[in-house]
């Protein structure tokens, strides 16, 4: 089918663009020696985490209990769920792991004590990292505190095993530049790194160090110490990573197709089918104040040639309609389609069921995107 034909709002994956990105962050992983073990939550695509365990992962990473039961159905069965465990999961995670290699994350007494009371219940030994805060300041442990000690004490001495500590630089998002990008990948690596040194001088083995975002991990310039990363957006990148630098617009593998659904004549308002339901509301980097609008529209995708927002801004969305102001020549008709990328191609992708798989302007193929809840 042409693209021409397709219904939108659409969500088209590269797929050149795709596996590039896909063997580059692989390329990185083996040249900095750790294990990779992506965030699937980016992609939400069996199709996808194959490709990625062809170029070498090892293992993926989700991000809810439904992600980890899809995948392991789909035949993954060396997961890490990379979310505090909500106690309500200590049965569910306890059952899936029977089946399978699943690893879980805490960081409170309160879940280690729902996991260990599941663990003596069903004579399970559960695998458990301490999540730890390296700046991010959302979840985790504080390194430097008397509990963080005590929480891997508990758990090396419960009915677990303990496998290691996890970190994610979520604070590589707020960066300005590109020194200070790198600054915080190499302080995520360092607190990890004397944070595990400190246990072990506690007596406490700690096998696994598993760190990563993707701006950090396209920054690092090495990792001694740490066993493995899981970066997740670097599939897809997407406009808030070429703000931050982190890659160019042209390694931007998922886009948006819309059409124009209504525009009077002498307006510079334009409207189309792709609203927040489509993009997300996520503005990306608005710190660094590049982008105005919600995304930005392709002026010639095959260039990767973007227009400038003083010709073309998203300026909002509404559930199911983008408002466009349009300065740019154009008959901009009722009908027209418009390709944009989107500030944060993980939430886009949430809003879709599939992806249309392109070459250029082939449709080569459909992928469904697991989207579900428990
Ligand atoms: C715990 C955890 N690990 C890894 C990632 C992947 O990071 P990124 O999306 O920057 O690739 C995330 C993303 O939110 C995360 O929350």
């Amino acid at each position: 089918m042409p693209l021409n034909d397709l219904t939108t709002p659409a969500l088209l994956l590269d797929v050149d663009i795709l596996d590039r990105n896909l063997a580059s962050m692989q390329e990185r992983a083996n040249h900095l020696r750790v294990a990779l073990r992506p965030h699937i939550k980016t992609h939400k695509s069996p199709e996808i985490a194959r490709r990625q365990i062809g170029h070498g992962a090892r293992g993926l990473t989700v991000s809810t209990l439904w992600e980890a039961q899809q995948f392991a159905a789909a035949g993954f069965d060396d997961l890490t769920w990379a979310l505090p465990l909500p106690p309500v999961y200590a049965r569910q995670a306890v059952a899936l792991a029977e089946r399978m290699t699943l690893r879980l994350l805490v960081d409170s007494p309160e879940a280690l004590d729902a996991l260990g009371a599941e663990a003596r219940r069903t004579g399970a030994r559960p695998r458990v990292w301490l999540k730890v805060d390296c700046g991010a300041h959302r979840a985790g442990v504080d390194p430097a505190s008397a509990a963080a000690l005590d929480m891997a004490r508990r758990i090396a001495d419960g009915p677990f095993v303990f496998e290691g500590i996890l970190t994610h630089a979520g604070q590589s998002y707020n960066a300005t530049n590109r020194p200070e990008l790198a600054a915080i990948a190499a302080h995520e690596r360092d607190v990890m790194v004397s944070f595990a040194e400190h246990l072990r001088g506690n007596g406490i083995a700690v096998p696994g160090i598993s760190i990563g975002s993707t701006p950090t991990m396209r920054t690092v310039d090495r990792l001694d110490g740490i066993t493995e990363i899981r970066p997740g957006n670097y599939a897809f990148f997407d406009l808030t990573q070429a703000e931050l630098g982190v890659c160019d617009v042209a390694n931007c593998a998922v886009t948006v197709l819309a059409s124009v659904i209504s525009h009077r004549s002498g307006s510079d308002i334009v409207i189309t089918d792709a609203g927040a339901l489509a993009l997300s509301e996520d503005r990306g980097a608005v710190h660094l104040g590049r982008t105005r609008g919600m995304g930005r529209v392709y002026r010639n995708y095959a260039e990767k040639d973007l227009f400038p927002e003083t010709e073309l801004e998203i300026r909002s969305l509404s559930q199911e309609h983008g408002t466009l102001s349009v300065h740019a020549d154009g008959p901009w008709r009722v009908g027209e389609r418009i390709r944009i990328l989107e500030h944060h191609s993980c939430l886009t992708a949430a809003q879709f069921d599939r992806y249309t798989v392109v070459r250029g302007e082939e449709i080569i193929d459909a992928w469904p995107i697991l989207r579900g809840r428990t």
